[in-house]
């Protein structure tokens, strides 16, 4: 058994465990890996060719093997393995040894740990990690929080296994306690927006034109040659031309639409109601996943509320271009969200994150990488304390250019009856995010009427209230 011979430990060895630790070794590192999982042990060997890899099924071989100070990266499902493994290691851990949560922890959960190893002179970091399989084999984006010094040791491998845009690594140190796995949830808030978009578009599509898969995979991939060029795009047209192995349908046919979650959207609106902070096309995309899951239900309703809906009869390209017109609009709206929740949390959990940072490690290796995070970090660059990216100039004049396609197609999808949930929480946020007027004056004085909850005037300072001539009940 080697003795205190390995750069790095990880613990976990499932898909994003396994091909990170062949990236790690493919630039210079040995790695000790453990899972109690023999099976995982084994298959992590099979791979491993003349790499410095040491698989262990026992924790204490797998601590023999490391360096120290010790640092030990955890790749297990969030929430209570995170905790069960750390209580493991704590009796075999010393002052110093480093432990790196990279799965996609809950921020409150990182905060705590980081509190109680700090206790006994241990370091944590909350990391998160995006990208998939893929990611994790050939470089994700990398997204770090937690103690400084902490993150400078580690620095120079997180840098090396990161995906690369312009030769700069896809990994930032972004501040202090949960940073990192906060930034990493509002990511995956922001898939959560982009995901539903696409869908919406695609529904539009099928049930608009009776496109077929062929047909909707070229309408992608043209798409993503132009301003949507994107992952997700990317990926969507690929999608409709994947053949199915039992039957001789596209596979895309043959997926039931009922949509699965681990939680991190949930979480994202979560944390943005808890903050006062608006991101209505999020807490649509994950309302709509919900509404995807109550399958029965829609299946009974659709039977008994079948009443007319208007047929699209409109020219076929028109309502293609309005539909790219309503994502590119509706996409910008989704990160412009995400990142105003990242300006707010900043501020409330002392993160001081630098947004540009934050939009140029999403460039690359994580799932909402897009030719649009270019406008977005150079929006950062220009205007870091930036309050919403649609008041960014280039923005709001790309914005501007596809608002009557955007509106166009929403009005196709009302009358059809197609929902679109996310597409229309984007167009109403952005007419109240410009109003300068909205009737929440009705809303105080309605407060004021029934429960004297008390009002601001337009002409004077202070706290009013008003004895109004209340109607008999
Ligand atoms: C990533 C993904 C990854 C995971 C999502 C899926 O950035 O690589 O976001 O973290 O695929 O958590 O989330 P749901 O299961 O909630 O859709």
């Amino acid at each position: 058994m080697p003795a205190q011979d390995y750069d790095y430990g990880m613990i976990g060895l499932g898909t994003m465990g396994r091909n990170l630790v062949y990236n790690m070794c493919d630039h210079g590192y040995s790695v000790a890996g453990f899972d109690k999982d023999v099976e995982k042990v084994n298959e992590l060997g099979k791979e491993a060719g003349g790499r410095k890899i040491f698989g262990a099924s026992r924790l204490e071989d797998f601590i023999a093997a490391l360096k120290s100070p010790k640092v030990i990266m955890l790749l297990v499902p969030a929430g209570k393995a995170v905790d069960a493994v750390i209580a493991e290691l704590r009796p075999l851990l010393s002052k110093d040894d480093l432990i790196m949560d990279c799965g996609n922890s809950h921020f409150t959960d990182t905060d705590l740990r980081t509190a109680q190893l700090a206790n006994e002179q241990m370091k944590f970091m909350g990391v998160g990690i995006s990208g998939g399989e893929y990611g994790a084999r050939y470089g994700p984006s990398i997204m770090p929080g937690g103690a400084k010094e902490a993150y400078e040791r580690v620095a120079p491998m997180l840098k090396a296994v990161s995906a690369k845009v312009d030769n700069e690594p896809c990994v930032a140190w972004l501040g202090p306690g949960s940073a990192g796995h906060y930034v990493k949830m509002v990511h995956n808030g922001i898939e959560y927006g982009l995901m539903q978009l696409i869908g919406e578009a695609y529904q539009l599509l099928k049930e608009c034109l009776d496109i077929s898969n062929d047909d909707l995979h070229k309408v992608f991939s043209k798409w993503n040659e132009g301003r949507l060029r994107s992952y997700l795009i990317e990926i969507t047209a690929d999608i409709f031309v994947q053949n199915d192995d039992l039957t001789d349908n596209r596979l895309i046919d043959m997926i039931l639409d009922r949509s699965k979650q681990n939680g991190t959207g949930q979480w994202t609106s979560e944390s943005a109601m808890g903050l006062y902070l608006p991101i209505p096309v999020i807490d649509a995309s994950v309302s709509a996943r919900d509404l995807s899951a109550l399958k029965d239900e829609r299946v009974a309703a659709q039977k008994m509320l079948q009443w007319h809906r208007v047929v699209f009869r409109g020219n076929d390209s028109e309502l293609i271009d309005w539909l790219e017109n309503a994502l590119y609009f509706s996409m910008i709206t989704a990160y412009a969200q995400g990142m105003s929740l990242l300006l707010r949390a900043s501020q409330e959990y002392k993160y001081d994150l630098k947004l540009a940072e934050v939009a140029r490690i999403w460039r690359g290796g994580c799932i909402i990488r897009s030719a649009l995070l270019e406008d977005i970090f150079s929006a950062y660059s220009d205007d870091p304390a930036l309050a919403n990216l649609m008041v960014n100039k280039e923005l709001a004049l790309k914005l501007e250019q596809c608002q009557d396609g955007f509106r166009l197609a929403i009005k196709i999808a009302v009358d059809t009856g197609v929902p679109i949930p996310a597409m229309m929480a984007s167009v109403a946020y952005f007419d109240a995010y410009r109003s300068g007027w909205l009737p929440a004056n009705l809303i105080q004085a309605q407060r004021d009427y029934f429960g004297a909850h008390t009002y601001e005037r337009v002409d004077r300072k202070g706290i009013f209230h008003t004895q109004w001539d209340q109607k008999q009940q």
